[in-house]
This record gives structure tokens, sequence and C-alpha cells, in this order.
């Protein structure tokens, strides 16, 4: 289909697809191969596309709420003869395709696509960006006195429409060289508002170079806006006037070094891996998805709830909860004090009983002896003062160092709550009582499990994204977690774009491929049942797995892992599990055999999201808790909500984490929080 200037005026989110052949060339523009609609000619420079060339020659101007995007490159000739990896930057003007490296003389074809920009799509930063004018000044952050570098390189023209403003800049150096035999320093300077870096150059006349070049230096500089020369990579470079700020590292013992750090290694410098390309990635990743989640919900009316996050009730009824005690540091706090003034021994408080005793009859002798009211009301004052001395030593004998025990057992009345307390595991309970009134609710918060889990899916405290829907069934409930993992997936599409492309650059080559996948393609839905039918027509193939399969079990990691990565290649929803095998809320079907639970099951994750519709029948989850061993008393207000206007609902929890791992690839979800907490490591 040829590409039509008139379709962008009448046609709403038009899509059409071109190619343009071209051969690289060393830089600027190089000869064509017109493959014979239009003029095309994509410049190839080094290792891009310039895609905004493309569309000036297509339309003769770059006019037009037109967004263009390079789709897909393919290297004809090149002997890798691959389809390369893709940028898509939503943008008036132009987009870049980030290449691998193409050698000179690369036959490449770039299948462009171009639809409008008005979608209805909630605008991100890039169409912001394409929205406003390039000749605009570039403004201070509204909280600090400098320019974010967000605003300089993260613009369509990727800031050399600046060129001439003069501005002040902030943040650590990435890398930092002495040039010209030390007569001025190249910086990259990194302000973690967008994975790009400002190139910031200093003369020696300026300050003092060596001080400012180690990694890590944090340096606020003022300068002017240049256009680089022909050929650098940068569009735009900070030349320096004045330097405001040093913050010095020393590099012979600054611990995050240039040098490419583990993964693993981070995870021993908390407190500074931050300062890594990877990890603030990764943060800006995660706050996209809180965002996604938030926007999400909201567009959809549910109600933003907090649960608590200490509780008094097991959701899940698995056990596995921290407690919440001061008993232990209490009885800690009284076993030293107790070694710092022991307790009163016996004949002290048989001296001061005597004591009382004595001071007892002096009072009796006086007023016996009619004396003066001035004489007696001294003397019972002393009497007094015995009195509560001895009754202060009488409490202090009483004192026993330990935790206090009644009947045998640990004594919680005297806990802080007055009875035993916990970290949530889950604040669906208690979000179902707000369901259960106000419709749509979520909550969103950390939520702590005590398993001794060492895998590189499990956290002790991680956070969880929790909907619950009332006058909804496990229908909705499936249809409502599809919508929101799609979601997510177009919104980082759409708006994190810079670090997907980092990730898959650094660690998972089909990250961004399998976003689109899973933002595209409908989840494959199957019940328990059939599960375990392909699994066991798999072992019958000859795959092997460590758990056995048969109907009841519950599915092990590598069982879910095989379902949606080698059998479906996609997200499957797994539905109606074995009772025996989940927790005592879920609604029990008619087969009397199966409850209305539901996972989403996703690759590289594997277990992605849980969830049910709830059994709303008073009976039968009161039966249903008993069965299942739970005392009912604790569980009183949640049947409540069933003998008082009962409504069918449902809800889920989406591992939020999860969710960053299989947006990442990347492969430990200790990597994926900013402080992890898993057996054996709390740190910071
Ligand atoms: O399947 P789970 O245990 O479900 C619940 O807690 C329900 N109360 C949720 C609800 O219906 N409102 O946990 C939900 C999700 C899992 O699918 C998984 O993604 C994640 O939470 N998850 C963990 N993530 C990291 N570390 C752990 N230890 C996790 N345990 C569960
Ligand atoms: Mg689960």
């Amino acid at each position: 289909m040829g590409l039509k200037k008139d379709e962008f005026g009448v046609q709403h989110s038009a899509r059409v697809q071109f190619k343009a052949s071209a051969f690289s060339g060393k830089d600027g523009p190089v000869p064509v191969r017109n493959p014979g609609r239009k003029e095309l000619v994509p410049k190839i420079v080094a290792s891009n596309v310039d895609a905004q060339l493309i569309f000036s020659r297509l339309h003769g101007s770059s006019k037009g709420d037109v967004r263009i995007s390079v789709e897909r490159v393919e290297f004809v000739d090149d002997e890798r003869s691959r389809i390369g990896r893709s940028k898509e930057v939503a943008s008036k003007f132009m987009a870049l395709a980030v290449l691998t490296t193409i050698k000179y003389g690369t036959h490449v074809v770039v299948h462009v696509g171009a639809h409008m920009a008005e979608t209805d799509q909630v605008a991100g930063p890039a169409d912001r960006l394409a929205a406003m004018n390039l000749s605009d000044s570039v403004q201070n952050h509204a909280f600090s006195d400098r320019v974010l570098i967000l605003s300089i390189v993260g613009r369509p023209d990727g800031g050399a429409g600046l060129a001439g403003q003069r501005v002040r800049a902030g943040g650590w150096v990435k890398t930092g060289r002495e040039q010209g035999k030390g007569t001025f320093a190249f910086l990259e300077l990194n302000d973690g508002s967008c994975p790009a870096n400002l190139q910031v150059i200093v003369d020696a006349g300026v300050a003092v170079l060596s001080k400012l070049v180690a990694t890590g230096t944090c340096v606020v500089v003022d300068g002017i806006l240049k256009v680089p020369p022909e050929g650098a990579k940068q569009r735009i470079e900070l030349r320096v006037e004045s330097v405001v700020h040093i913050g010095e590292v020393d590099p012979a013992k600054y611990p995050i070094p240039k040098t490419k750090l583990t993964l693993e290694f981070l995870r021993d410098h908390l407190h500074l891996r931050s300062r890594t390309n990877t990890i603030a990635a990764i943060a800006r990743i995660r706050n996209a998805l809180a965002f996604a989640t938030h926007s999400f919900f909201q567009e959809h009316h549910f109600l933003y709830v907090h649960t608590p996050i200490i509780t008094t009730s097991d959701c899940e009824g698995a056990g596995e909860m921290f407690q919440v005690t001061t008993l232990i540091s209490e009885a800690e706090k009284l076993e030293k004090d107790l070694i710092k003034n022991p307790p009163p021994s016996e004949s002290d408080i048989e001296t001061a009983r005597q004591l009382v005793s004595e001071r007892g009859a002096a009072v009796k002798q006086l007023k016996d002896a009619k004396a003066s009211k001035a004489d007696i009301s001294a003397s019972v004052m002393e009497l007094n003062k015995v009195k509560e001395s001895l009754s202060k030593l009488e409490e202090r004998s009483k004192l026993k160092p330990g935790i206090p025990q009644k009947d045998g057992k640990i004594d919680y009345t005297q806990d802080f709550f007055a009875r035993q307390a916990f970290l949530t595991v889950s604040g669906q309970l208690q979000v179902e009582t707000y369901a259960c009134a106000v419709s749509n609710v979520y909550t969103f918060g950390p939520t702590f499990r005590a398993e001794q889990s060492h895998t590189s899916r499990h956290l002790a405290e991680f956070w969880m994204v929790e909907p619950e829907i009332a006058f909804a069934d496990l229908q909705d409930d499936m249809n409502c977690a599809e919508a929101y993992v799609k979601y997510m997936c177009n919104w980082l599409l759409e708006k994190c774009l810079d670090d997907m492309e980092f990730m898959a650059k650094n660690y998972d080559k089909g990250c961004i491929d399998r976003l689109r996948m899973v933002a595209l393609t409908p989840f494959v839905r199957i019940s328990y049942t059939e599960a375990v039918e392909l699994l066991e027509e798999a072992v019958k193939g000859g795959k092997k797995f460590e758990n056995a399969v048969e109907w009841g079990i519950d599915l092990a990691s590598e069982h879910e892992r095989y379902l949606t990565e080698v059998k479906f290649q996609k997200p499957v929803i797994v539905y109606n599990y074995p009772k025996g095998i989940k927790a005592f809320y879920m609604r029990l079907n008619d087969d009397l055999k199966t409850v209305a639970a539901m996972d989403v099951l996703v690759p590289k994750v594997g277990e992605l999201i849980g969830g049910s519709q709830r059994e709303e029948r008073y009976e039968v989850i009161r039966e249903r808790i008993t069965e299942m061993g739970l005392p009912l008393e604790p569980y009183e207000w949640y049947l409540d909500l069933r003998r008082y206007g009962t409504v069918k609902h449902c809800g889920f929890g989406l591992g939020f984490e999860r969710m960053i791992l299989f947006a990442t690839g990347i492969d430990n979800i200790r990597d994926v929080i900013p402080f992890p907490r898993y057996p054996g490591r709390a740190d910071l």
C-alpha cells in the first residue's frame, strides 16, 4: 500500500507501511536503491536511521500530526541477514531506529509505519515532547535550579533546537576523560531523568579537571548548549562557563566504578546501586508500571483503598506470616534493666515492711498524744513515703525475665495490640469490605511472606496490586486481569521505550517483542483439568518434569512455564482449580470438586496473577473454613459480609515485581525492587 499524503488528513489512525531501501554510508545520506514508489532516502549515519528524513522526503515537509515509527529493519545483503531490533519513538518529526552496528555497504530495508498521532491513548512524554514547540526555550525544573537532562536530550530533536541557550545542569558523572593534553574534559552527565547522558565539555581554565572526571562525581555546571561538530554521536553538548558544585569521588575507594558490575555484586551495595544505568532504568520502569496501574484502575472507576500493613487475619491461611510483637524487645529491655538494677531481695522487702510499721506506729503515737496538726501531718507524709517505696520494691520483686506466659503459653494480652498481630500477606480480605460497599476497589501496597523460598521469583517483602470487583464473576475477573496486563505492556511501549531499549540491548533481546506480543494477543484460557491433560500429553511425548503430573497437584513453576513458554508461547489463564489446593475464600463450583480460581501465567515468570471469584454464600464459606481446619472466630467479620447484603464478587492479586521481571527480562526478582528482603538479607 502506498502512502498518500491526504490519508493523514481524513483517516483516524490510518496506518500505512512502505519500504525504503538504502545502503549504509560512513556518514550522511547515501545512495538509494529506490523500491520504486517514492523518493525515500533513509539516512544511515553510523548506527542511526533517521526517519525524519524519510518523512520529510515523503511529504516535502514535516507538518501534520503524523506519527512515524520505524517498525522493522532488515539487513538484506549482510551475512548476518537478520531482522534487526527497532525502536519506535512516537514523534511528529522523526523516529530513530537504533541498530546494532551496520557495516559499510550493507543493504538495509527499513519498514516504516505512519499513523495519526491522535489515538485514544493517554499522551505520553514522547507525545508531549512531540507536541511542544521545538523552538521553546528550555525551562528549569519546577522545584530545583537546574534543567532536567531529559528536557534537553529527551526532545524529539535530541536537544539540537536548544543550541545557543544558557542552562544550568546537574548530575553524576558516568564517564569523564581529560583530553587535549589536559586542556579540556568531556563528561557524560546523568541525572536519572532519562537513560541518555548530557555531554559536557569543561575547559581547564574553568575548573580543576582532575576533580571532575571520576565516575560518580556530582557536578552542577552553568554553560551554553552547542551543536557538536559533524560526525559526533550527540546532537547537543554543553560548553561549561562555570562549575557551581563538585561532589568529589575518590576513584580508589568508590565501590561502583565504571567497569561492568554484576547485578549480584550490586546487591551488596544497595545504597549506591541506583547510580548504575541498569538499576536506574529498572526504577523508571517500575515507576511507569505503578503509574500505569493507578491510571488503569482510575480510568475504570476503581477506588484506591489503603489496606492495613499490620493485620490480625491470615488471608491465605498458609501460616507464612511475620509476627509483629513488642514482647521480645520488652523482655530484652527488662533483662538489661534487671542486670543493672537487680530486683530487691526478700530481706530488702522485709526491711521496708518494718520501716512502714515503725512509721505507722509513730503516727499512731502522735495521734494518741494529741500532738499538733503539723506534727501529725509531717509524720503521715513520712509514712506515705515509705509505703510507696515498699510497693515499688514489691512490684519490682515480681518482675521476671523472659516473655510473659500464662497457662504455659505466651501471654499475648500483654503484647502491644493485646493480641497476636502480623504483617499482611495480602490486603484482599480487608479490601473486600470496601468492594462490598463501594463496588470497584483496589489496593496496592507491600505484602510480606515468611516463606523460606530462595528462588529468583520470591521475595519476603513484595508489592501486590489487588483489585476487587463487586457484581462480577470469574469471567469478569479474567477479562480485567487480561486488560490490565495489556494496558501495562502498552504503557511501557508508549512511555518507557528508551529504558526498554536499554533492557533489550543489555539483558533480554526479546523483551520489547514480548510486550508487543502480549499487548496484541488474546490470552489462552484453559481449565485446570485441560492444563493437566496437556501436561500429561507432554510427559507421554517425552517431556521430563521434576514434579509428577496428576489431577489434584498444585502446578509447579516448571509446569506453568511449560504451558506458557513452550506449549502456547503466550500468556495462559488456567481456571477452575481443585478446591484442595486453593484458599478457603474461593467460590465452590457446581462440581463440588473445583473452585472458581484463576492464575495468569506468562513467559519468563510463570505465575504473574492469582485470583478468584469469592464465595459469597454464607453457609458454603462457613463450611469451607471449617473443612480447612481454620477457626471460625477470627473470620466472623468476614462472614458478616455474607450475612448482610452479600454480593457476587471477584478479584485478583498481581505480583508487581513479577510484572517488572516479565517486562524487563531481568532474571532475579531481587534486582527489580529497590531494597530486596529475602531469607538471610534485609540491608538498609
Ligand atoms: O496467588 P497469591 O498468593 O494470591 C493472593 O495473595 C490473593 N489474596 C490475591 C487476591 O486474590 N487478591 O499472590 C498473588 C501474586 C502471585 O500470583 C505472584 O505473582 C505474587 O503475588 N507473589 C509473589 N511475588 C513475589 N514474591 C513472593 N513470595 C510472592 N508470592 C506471591
Ligand atoms: Mg498464587
